[in-house]
Order: structure tokens, then C-alpha cells, then sequence
């Protein structure tokens, strides 16, 4: 198409919309939806000697590209804030994700963040103000020791390796997964297309023992280890808008590396895509906003640089902060 010929398309594009929306009623009786989602991601202590020439705490672009591809926005949220600036963030952004890595999951300024975010969360839902939480991986594990009040990991490796789910039959009608075609519920549970990558996790037996957990969270698959123990491999919150994965749904369509078993099938892909939109969707009835859009500009990951990592890391790109 010649330059001239999509300017062309490109104003006709326009006059439509601006005809349209004269067309509109003023008052339009819309529902609570915020279009402009603002999603937060604790930022990672470096702890991988290869990283540390580059700053002392990280997030792969990995996760951001994934949110991002599902309709939001990023915003790096630092480990050494005070508890007055975690709550003033906590009024602007629409979510949160707690990503994978290694941390001590009580001690470490990375789970003593998480559960000042945790518990605003919680007390903002009880009061209809909806807040959703996201932990993939290690995130994941620490939103069980977050809501059993200790730590029930034991070692369950399922390292660098695809697996297909076991899904239980509350997967059916959870938030989740509920949405799905049907075609990709089948491949979900016959092809590899989840990546695991960690040694602990949360056993299911565990899990149906303690009573905090099961009370809180439906299971909606299940895993079994390298060493046989049958794992807990997806949650989500009965009352809370809260997830947990213990896999890995980010790398399906933004990480690279040939020694990992990163899933790059169509269905991975296209699960990795609904699972972002999904938890965007959940940001969306959030309605916390900055104050102003020169605030919001200012607190965006935009103004970092991905650094190139693809040569000394499994990820592609790291934001360094
Ligand atoms: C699913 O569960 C069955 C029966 O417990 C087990 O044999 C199988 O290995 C599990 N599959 C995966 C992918 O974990
Ligand atoms: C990785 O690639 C970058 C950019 O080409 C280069 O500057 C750096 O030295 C490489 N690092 C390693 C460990 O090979």
C-alpha cells in the first residue's frame, strides 16, 4: 500500500470514529471498567553472580512483555520503600504479580513487601474494593505461606521440565480456566505445555490437610514430581481474586533458550496469551488511579532499558534496577 493510500485509510479511520461517537448519547451507562490497567511486579534481589555487575534487583522482561500483551501497563515496584509509600502505591496500580526466583519466603525484604501488598489486598476486597494478586512460581509458593501463615513447601523438583496438567474437576467452573475452548482444555491435558522449574512446592495432601489452604483456594490441577510426590500446580482464591501457578505461563511466548523446556507449541502459545488477558481482565475492575498521568508516567517501567541476557541467562532481556 502507498504511503498516500494508508494516510488516506488512516483519516477515513478517524472521520468514522469521530461520526460515530457524535452519534453516541452523552450519558452512557457504563459499567465499572478500567481500560487503562496498571499492573505492579516486585522487583527480585540479584542473586546469580552473573547479574550482579548489573544492578542489585531485577525483573526478566519476560513477565512484562506478558502483561503487556494482555492490555496492560508495568510498574516496577522497588524492595526498599517505606510501609506509607507501598500503601500510596497500592491506590494507584490495578494488580499484582509476584514472580518466580529465589528468596527466602519470610524472611526476605521480597516476602515482607509481598505480604504488606497481601494484606492491603485483602482488606481492600472485603470492602468491594477489588484488587487481584498474581504468584507464578516461587510467587506462587509464597501465597500459600501468605495465607497458611507458615511454610508448607517440601520438595517437589520438577526441574526444566513441560508437562501437560491434571486437572481436577473444580477447573471446570473456576475463573481461570472456565473460558477456555474446548480444543485447548483437551491439549492442556495431553500436551507438555506448562514449564516447570522448581525444586518446592506445596504437596496436594498437604494442601487438603491444612485448613487455611483448602479453605481459601480452589485446586484446580495437579503435578507429580520427579521424586513421585503429587504437587499443587494451579490455585485460585474462592472469595479472593487471587492465582498461583506453579509453572511457568511467561516463557510459552517470551523466553528462548534452547537448554530449557520452554513450551513454543501453538496451544502453548495460545494458553500463555489467554491466562495474560485473563489476569488483565481482573486489573480492569480495579479502579485505582494515579494521581495525575505525570505521576503515572513517572512510575511506569517504560523509562528503564531491557538489558540483553540471552548469552549469560535463560531469559532474553532483564530490566536492572
Ligand atoms: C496425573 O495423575 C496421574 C495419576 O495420579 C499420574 O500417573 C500422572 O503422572 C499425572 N500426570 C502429570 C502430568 O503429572
Ligand atoms: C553478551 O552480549 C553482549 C552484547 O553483545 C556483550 O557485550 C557481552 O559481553 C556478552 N556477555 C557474555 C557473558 O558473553
Amino acid at each position: 500500500m502507498s504511503y498516500a493510500g494508508f494516510s488516506a485509510f488512516v483519516c477515513l479511520f478517524f472521520v468514522c470514529c469521530f461520526c460515530c461517537s457524535k452519534a453516541m448519547p452523552t450519558t452512557v451507562n457504563q459499567e465499572a471498567v478500567n481500560d487503562r490497567p496498571v499492573i505492579g511486579i516486585l522487583t527480585q534481589l540479584v542473586s546469580d553472580e552473573v547479574m550482579k555487575p548489573f544492578g542489585r534487583t531485577y525483573i526478566p522482561s519476560s513477565y512484562v512483555k506478558y502483561l503487556e500483551s494482555g492490555g496492560s501497563r508495568v510498574m516496577p515496584i522497588r524492595l526498599t520503600l517505606t510501609t506509607a509509600e507501598y500503601e500510596s502505591i497500592f491506590k494507584k496500580i490495578n494488580g499484582l504479580i509476584l514472580i518466580g526466583g529465589v528468596a527466602d519466603l519470610e524472611k526476605s525484604d521480597f516476602a515482607k513487601v509481598a505480604k504488606i501488598f497481601y494484606r492491603l489486598a485483602m482488606t481492600a476486597n472485603d470492602a468491594g474494593d477489588f484488587f487481584p494478586i498474581w504468584g507464578t512460581c516461587m510467587g506462587m509458593q509464597l501465597l500459600t505461606v501468605l495465607v497458611a501463615g507458615e511454610n508448607l513447601l517440601e520438595r517437589t523438583t520438577a526441574e526444566n521440565i513441560a508437562m501437560p496438567l491434571n486437572l481436577t474437576t473444580e477447573s471446570r467452573s473456576s475463573r481461570m480456566l472456565k473460558d477456555f475452548p474446548e480444543e485447548l482444555m483437551k491439549a492442556l491435558t495431553h500436551e507438555p505445555l506448562t514449564g516447570n522449574f522448581h525444586h518446592y512446592g506445596v504437596a496436594v495432601k498437604t494442601f487438603q490437610e491444612n485448613e487455611k489452604l483448602h479453605n481459601f483456594f480452589s485446586v484446580l490441577s495437579t503435578n507429580v514430581a520427579e521424586n513421585g510426590v503429587h504437587f499443587v500446580s494451579t490455585i485460585e482464591g474462592k472469595q479472593y481474586p487471587f492465582y498461583g501457578v506453579q509453572w511457568h505461563p511467561e516463557v510459552n511466548r517470551f523466553q528462548w533458550d534452547r537448554t530449557r523446556n520452554f513450551p513454543h507449541s501453538r496451544h502453548a502459545v495460545q494458553l500463555s496469551s489467554l491466562l495474560a488477558e485473563f489476569f488483565v481482565n481482573e486489573g480492569r475492575k480495579s479502579l485505582h488511579q494515579f494521581e495525575n498521568p505525570e505521576e503515572e508516567a513517572s512510575s511506569l517501567i517504560y523509562k528503564y532499558t531491557p538489558v540483553y541476557a540471552g548469552n549469560f541467562t535463560a531469559y532474553q532481556q532483564i530490566y536492572f534496577f
